[in-house]
């Protein structure tokens, strides 16, 4: 938890939350980091959105579902859930033993052959990687450029963008984390430490068809489009920012609902969605884990360990 903006998180006894009206309580199995959880820890968000302190961090959850509120019909206790905490002002988080959260949204069921491992570090960067994907519709044998493919969303978004038949052109340090990238459906990896525009001028001379911007210098990534292309950023980047380039852009906010959730699972189930974890904390270790997520080098996802069977 965060006790004020920008604070070090910490870990901390609260009291066990308990389900209102519509809501389903979780004991929770495994969850994980999101560049969402460092923004608020870092104190980013301050000002954009009401806090109620102490701020409980994390937005990924698996786990086991242990009491329902009043008027819930769709989960029942003892039922294996997972999902993403999308409640309006931030306090309850997923970084803890049980987690509340609205049955309406931001929760499905876990399906066969998904385990907690799995699916607490899919949510938010699943379905961030699927409207991102959505988002430029990319079509076979089309190039893809995706920015920041190193990171959760990234290398969720290289899969689900090859499973479609694009060509994806990912951005990736030379060495393992580009060949985890490959691995995973990349045709071309592109080191954004070394000249972007070079490298991907030389794979695409007239640009690529799409481009998923996660990180990196938007309007660089945007140059590269080929003009009528399409663009997709999931960190606020718009049109207007993008000024009069002959683009079709796309200004990702991932929502949780069901119909999303229960889509990402299907594909994990089925091993199209592969999660990469780089490395698993215990929930003492949260803190640590923040300052590893802020370091560079990370390749995918960073799990928390927090039930007896996550
Ligand atoms: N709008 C939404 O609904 C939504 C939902 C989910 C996420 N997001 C946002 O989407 C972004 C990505 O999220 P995430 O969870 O995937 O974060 P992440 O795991 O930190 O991934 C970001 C990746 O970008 C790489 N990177 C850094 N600088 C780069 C550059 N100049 N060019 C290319 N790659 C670069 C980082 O690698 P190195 O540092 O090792 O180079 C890292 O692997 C975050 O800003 C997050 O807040 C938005």
């Amino acid at each position: 938890m965060s006790e004020s903006f920008g604070a070090m998180p910490e870990v901390r006894e609260l009291p066990e939350p308990t389900p209102g009206d519509g809501e389903v309580k979780i004991e929770v199995q495994t969850s994980s980091l999101n560049g969402y959880d460092a923004k608020l820890a870092g104190g980013f968000l301050a000002g954009e959105l009401e806090h109620q302190f102490p701020v409980v961090l994390g937005r990924d959850f698996a786990g086991i579902v242990t009491e329902v509120g009043p008027g819930v019909r769709g989960f029942m206790p003892g039922e294996k859930v997972f999902g993403v905490v999308a409640k309006p002002g931030l306090g309850d988080g997923s970084f803890g033993e049980y987690v509340v959260v609205p049955e309406e949204m931001g929760l499905a069921p876990l399906p066969a052959g998904v385990d907690y491992r799995c699916a607490g570090v899919l949510g938010l960067a699943g379905i961030a990687a699927l409207a991102s994907v959505d988002a430029i519709g990319p079509g076979h044998g089309e190039t893809l450029l995706i920015s920041g493919a190193t990171g959760g969303v990234g290398h969720y978004a290289v899969q689900l963008a090859a499973a479609r038949g694009a060509t994806v052109i990912a951005t990736a340090e030379a060495g393992p984390a580009a060949d985890l990238l490959h691995e995973l459906g990349a045709a071309h990896t592109v080191d954004h430490r070394a000249d972007l525009a070079a490298q991907v001028r030389q794979l695409a001379p007239d640009g690529v068809d799409g481009a998923i911007h996660l990180a990196g210098d938007p309007e660089t990534v945007a140059d590269l489009v080929t003009p009528g292309g399409r663009f997709a950023s999931t960190v606020g980047v718009d049109a207007e920012q993008l000024g009069d380039r002959e683009l079709n852009v796309s200004t990702v906010e991932a929502i949780p609902d069901r119909i999303v959730l229960d889509h990402i699972a299907t594909e994990a189930a089925a091993d199209r969605l592969r999660p990469s974890i780089a490395r698993t904390y215990l929930l003492d270790e949260v803190p640590q884990a923040f300052t590893d997520f802020n370091n560079s080098g990370t390749v995918g996802k960073l799990a928390v360990a927090i039930g007896s069977a996550g």
